[in-house]
């Protein structure tokens, strides 16, 4: 009755959603801060009695409002999905479906090889370097890769340069390049895509635009690789984006004050919970996120530990990362009660 293939599979597990009051949530990376209040009056002011209608499916004005915010000279040049999720899992699909040797990261976001299962694709994966960073020179010749910068679950970024280095030595197939963290700490590739027709930027309203309930995310490219995504999206879902959804995140980008504000407060949590644990002697990857790898000897139990006190963090037992907890940057009193629990441990 079940496919083979679906036999096989093995879903991508996410952080909990705890149910309940008295959590402290630094288990999924979300932003710790509400959204612009401008989100909140776009959804009030929104007409409801439109509702009984389908919304725009290929969500123009959105896309127009995306255009004009990174400069990218046509909406064309943008494909919105549901989260940065589907975006990717459709860029997946529409570039490498059935290929081999598509380059990416030993340690990377645990979806990309779920979707590998999915789509028939042969991940060829290269260990990160001793210190958690990418080894750009070992990105050649592939016939595309996926890669996410700054990289999760270790939080290190690679510079613009470095991005450019691997499109540069990957001209057979479409670099994509998962940008979910990028505002908390480097450059964009998205100027980029207009000289190189091979890159797809993927980027996401959850983390920074602090809209993850309205689940939307975004690629930029150049148009033919968009229109293939779209013949892949009208094939699987018309209307991805509801239209609650389409209002709330184009709004959010149009507050560029909050958007920076929010940014820096989480920076500056940031940076002070690095500073505590090094004071403690603990080992912190360098992060340009919004959230830390944490070595311990024994996450494991510092996981439970903290789990029995209601802090949520990220543990993986699996191999060169199984020491680490990768903790998200929430408000400066939750990050607190981290570093008070992790003292008292
Ligand atoms: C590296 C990376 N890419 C993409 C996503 C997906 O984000 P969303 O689907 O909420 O846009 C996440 C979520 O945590 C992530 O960590």
């Amino acid at each position: 009755m079940i496919s083979e293939k679906v036999k096989k599979l093995r879903p991508y597990v996410a952080g909990i959603q705890p149910i309940g009051d008295g959590w402290i949530k630094l288990n999924t990376n979300e932003n710790p801060y509400p959204p612009s209040p401008t989100v909140a009056n776009a959804i009030k002011n929104f007409d409801f009695a439109r509702l009984r209608l389908y919304p725009d499916g290929d969500s123009n004005v959105l896309r127009e409002a995306i255009s004009q915010e990174f400069g990218l000279g046509a909406a064309a040049c943008c494909f919105v999905g549901n989260g940065s999720d589907e975006v990717l899992s459709i860029a997946l699909q529409t570039f490498f479906s059935g290929k081999t040797n598509i380059l990416t990261p030993d340690i990377s976001y645990g979806f990309y090889s779920v979707w590998a299962q999915m789509y028939d694709i042969g991940l060829t994966q290269i260990p990160l370097n001793q210190d958690f960073n990418i080894d750009v020179s070992q990105y050649r010749n592939g016939n595309g890769v996926i890669i996410a910068n700054p990289n999760a679950p270790t939080s290190i970024a690679l510079s613009k340069l470095e991005v450019e280095e691997i499109v540069k030595n990957n001209p057979k197939g479409v670099i994509i390049v998962d940008e979910a963290y990028v505002d908390f700490g480097t450059e964009t590739a998205i100027h980029l895509t207009r000289k190189y027709d091979n890159l797809l930027v993927v980027r996401t309203f959850s983390k920074s635009y602090s809209c993850a309930g309205l689940r939307a995310g975004f690629a930029v490219g150049n148009s033919q690789l968009i229109s293939a995504m779209i013949t892949v999206k009208n094939s699987f879902n018309s209307y991805p984006l509801d239209m609650l959804a389409q209002v709330g995140v184009k709004s959010a980008l149009q507050d560029e004050k909050y958007f920076r504000e929010n940014l820096e407060r989480i920076i500056a949590t940031r940076d002070k919970t690095v500073k505590a644990l090094k004071e403690l002697g603990m080992n912190v990857l360098n992060s340009s996120t919004n959230f830390l790898f944490v070595e311990f000897e024994n996450a494991k139990e510092v996981y439970e530990k903290l789990f029995e006190s209601k802090i949520l963090v990220r543990y993986w037992d699996k191999p060169r990362i199984n020491k680490f907890l990768r903790v998200t940057i929430g408000a400066k009193e939750e990050t607190e009660a981290f570093i008070q629990c992790v003292k008292r441990l």
